[in-house]
């Protein structure tokens, strides 16, 4: 399995996203400070990697800090989670991350243990979110290849994969346990401007395993669709609302608006990390705008002219009506959302 991120040597160690596919490297992060820029640079990107990261990365603050006391202990320890909140705004699962951070942190402090007992426990955390999000995927996997025909040709959007993740990945997760179920599967992977995690990433991964795999343009899908070359859609998630409503990588709306004029399901996979049940719908998902850079150029190639002004949403969001079923690793939730979600986030499948 690719190695996406880990905790090594007091350091966090996590594989480049920004230089795949040409070249293969690592970054290694000595601070909490140099994970915080690592998620904010895209060097990791994908809600549930992006949550590994920040847990990761207030371990890895806290093993630092000199701190003898817990009242200066317990400051540092809340300055850190401002700075991993403040990295990237709509992936929910950063928020949850570091929600489970502060808990382990709270319920070791209220229970008497010292700081460094603290510390061992904020790390014992990070490792166990980290392992729980690939045992996710699996689980999640299973369930999704269940709605995988024994012969299909996928289309997926940005990357959903074992890069997006701790490992295995979301929507690629659904497509990878179909492939090992013996199904034949054919993916066509949207390139997904402006960053082109779908042409850089998910073909990256898909290629390494065998898996067959066709790149096209964004702008290619509803012709693709329209030629009856796509049987079914599975895409990932950065936040899901109480009502289903499905914050995913800027071009999932078209993707999916498209899938239903077709008559083609639209899967959406994601753990159940990623469902945000405060959030009542779509509306209420803040959405990030990133750099011009990403739209202006590629690589140091500029496209635009100066002086042409630039949007960059990084993110939309797929009213619920689109969305055939969401994938979870509790379960398979359909149509109405509000109630499937609330079960299978309070536990009942
Ligand atoms: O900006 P990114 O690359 O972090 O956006 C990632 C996506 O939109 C993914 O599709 C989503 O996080 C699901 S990842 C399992």
């Amino acid at each position: 399995m690719l190695p996406t991120i880990e905790m090594k040597d007091g350091a966090v160690v996590m594989i480049d996203q920004r230089r795949l596919p040409a070249t293969e490297v690592y970054v290694t992060c000595k601070t909490a400070q140099e994970v915080a820029k690592a998620i904010k640079t895209m060097v990791i990107r994908g809600a549930p990697a992006i949550g590994v990261a920040a847990a990761m990365g207030l371990a890895l603050g806290m093993r630092r800090s000199t701190a003898t006391g817990t009242k200066q202990f317990t400051t540092e320890f809340q300055k850190l989670c401002d700075l991993m909140a403040a990295t990237r705004p709509t992936a929910v699962n950063l928020f949850w991350a570091i929600e489970r951070m502060k808990k382990t942190f709270a319920d070791a402090a209220h229970g008497g243990c010292s700081v460094e007992e603290i510390k061992n426990r904020l790390e014992a955390e990070a490792v166990r979110i980290e392992a729980e999000d690939v045992e996710s995927c699996r689980t999640m996997g299973a369930h999704g290849a269940t709605l995988v025909p024994e012969e299909a040709r996928i289309l997926t959007h940005c990357n959903a994969g074992a890069l997006a993740t701790a490992g295995y990945g979301t929507a690629l997760g659904v497509i990878r346990a179909a492939a090992e179920a013996g199904k034949k599967v054919a993916v066509l992977a949207d390139e997904t401007r402006p960053f082109l995690q779908g042409a850089r990433l998910t073909a990256w991964e898909l290629v390494k395993d065998g898996i067959d795999t066709t790149v096209i343009t964004d702008n290619m899908a509803g012709a693709m669709m329209r030629l009856g070359n796509v049987d079914l859609v599975v895409v990932g998630a950065d936040r899901i609302a109480a009502n289903g409503d499905v914050a995913n990588k800027i071009g999932t709306y078209g993707v999916a608006v498209l899938a239903k004029e077709h008559g083609i399901p639209f899967y959406v996979a994601a753990p159940i990390s990623t469902v945000d049940l405060k959030t009542p719908d779509g509306s209420a998902i803040p959405i990030e705008e990133r750099n011009d850079r990403e739209v202006t150029h590629v690589g140091s190639s500029r496209l635009t002219p100066e002086g042409a002004r630039i949007r960059n949403p990084a993110f939309d969001v797929t009213p619920s009506k689109y969305v055939t079923a969401i994938i979870t690793e509790r379960g398979i939730a359909r149509a109405p959302y509000d109630e499937s979600l609330a079960r299978l986030v309070n536990g009942a499948r």
